[in-house]
């Protein structure tokens, strides 16, 4: 295949072995949403820039180095989504969704970041997000990180753990900025060159720096717990103690500031120790200032995001069996006549049996062709109809991977021969 054909990199085909997997992450999710009140929003894929570059922060990786941005033919900016939360504030304050209400919202699709492609982590990813505003109280941070829980839980992915910290408000973050940003002032020598550059535009950011001799450097920073407001270490105190009667097992930990900028208080990450460097599969916070920022009346908001494809690597990695999607069925149409009857026939039986997942042989072929093909589908029966049994009303049912022997029913009584070896699963 020629260059120009290939797939883009870090860009993936969700091929049909993998779907059902990720069918039954989403199944999953919209089921537990439903529970939770939560309604479903779609926003589209492209927004102006600019919506992202003051959402997100511009000294920020995904705005400075991420952002698949390119004019249109009117000369505008635009920027495929790199994440969901800025548009979903800019579709619920196009529609009045938020002033004076309390919208509990979810969202799932295609994200974009030109990032460095490696396991875990791509330029087409998707996400799975939860956001609810205009709720102030550290309940709904509680429930929203609940929701979390029940749905990872549902997955069957145990292997994860929920860490928890609490960025203060906007005001108490900048006066720590400036206590961060004194203190690695003081060794700029030893900082590289990202964090030097973020020492004044964003010294938060050095926190989260992999740099062996700048992390030495974070190990006694000042911490941030030691800098909140009253009211949001009130806040934190308080989500803590719901997610604990909860029975929710967290880790406090103090360093985890997270990479957008329009965080405020609290912020959390489900990590594994399971996916190498890629270890955040949903993570989130409360982002309290976002709303005004974008041209909204104050109205406080809290969500979060996970990573699908992270989310089913992590169930391969448990062993969590797929969904069983072969058929049940293999409908054989040998002769002309029984050619006509087959699709008449299979459609009688969709109508009773919703849940019978049925192939019908397209394209004809020999008796014994059309049986490697009913082999090779997968399915447990083959259903036969020759011109013998149009002739007399009966089908055959013969089993393909048990050696049993092959019986003839009247086609009136197909529904039972199948329900009586599938069960009520096909109604
Ligand atoms: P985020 O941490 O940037 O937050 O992304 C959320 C999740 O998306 C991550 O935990 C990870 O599982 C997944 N993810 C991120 N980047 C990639 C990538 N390149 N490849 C694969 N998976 C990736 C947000 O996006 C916020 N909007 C979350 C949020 C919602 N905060 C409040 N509401």
């Amino acid at each position: 295949m020629s260059d120009s054909l290939q797939s883009i990199r870090g860009m993936n085909d969700i091929l049909p072995s993998q779907t059902p997997r990720w069918q039954a992450v989403e199944a999953s999710a919209r089921r537990i949403f439903e529970a939770y009140g939560y309604d479903e929003i779609r926003m589209p894929l492209l927004e102006n820039t600019a919506l992202f570059s003051r959402a997100i922060g511009e000294v920020t990786d995904i705005v400075e180095k991420e952002m698949y941005t390119f004019l249109d033919r009117n000369g505008d900016s635009l920027t495929l989504r790199p994440e969901g939360t800025a548009g979903c504030v800019r579709a619920g304050l196009s529609h009045g969704l938020l002033h004076n209400q309390t919208p509990r919202l979810w969202y799932s699709g295609a994200m974009f970041r030109h990032e460095r492609p490696q396991k875990g982590r791509y330029r087409q990813f998707h996400q799975i997000g939860a956001e609810a505003f205009g709720m102030e109280g550290p309940d709904i941070d509680a429930e929203i990180i609940l929701l979390s829980a029940r749905l990872l839980k549902s997955l069957g992915i145990g292997a994860v753990r929920l860490q928890l910290n609490s960025l203060g408000t906007q005001a108490a973050r900048m006066a720590y900025r400036e206590v961060l940003a004194d203190y690695f002032r003081q060794s700029a020598s030893a900082l590289d060159e990202d964090s030097l550059r973020r020492l004044d535009s964003n010294p938060l950011r050095i926190l989260d720096s992999k740099h062996p001799a700048v992390q030495d450097l974070i190990a006694t920073a000042p911490a941030l717990p030691d800098h909140l407001d009253a009211e949001s270490r009130e806040h934190f105190a308080r989500l803590c103690e719901l997610l604990t009667v909860a029975g929710i097992e967290f880790v406090l930990n103090p360093r985890l500031v997270r990479g957008l900028d329009y965080y405020s208080r609290t912020v959390f990450e489900w990590t594994t120790d399971r996916l190498g460097a890629q270890d955040a599969v949903c993570s989130g916070g409360r982002y309290d200032g976002l709303v005004e920022m974008l041209g909204g009346k104050p109205t406080p908001a809290v969500g979060w995001a996970l990573g699908l494809e992270r989310i089913v690597a992590l169930m391969e990695d448990a062993g969590v069996a797929a969904p069983d999607v072969t058929p049940h069925a293999y409908l054989v149409a040998a002769g002309d006549e029984a050619g006509r009857q087959s699709m008449r026939l299979a459609e009688r039986l969709r109508d009773r049996l919703p849940g019978l997942r049925l192939l019908v042989n397209c394209g004809g072929g020999s008796f014994k062709s059309q049986m490697k093909r009913a082999d090779k589908s997968g399915a447990s029966v083959a259903l036969i109809l020759g011109d013998q049994e149009c002739s007399d009303e009966t089908i055959a049912l013969k089993a393909l991977r048990e050696d049993v022997a092959q019986e003839t029913v009247k086609q009136d009584s197909v529904v039972d021969a199948l329900l009586a070896r599938f069960g009520e699963t096909l109604l």
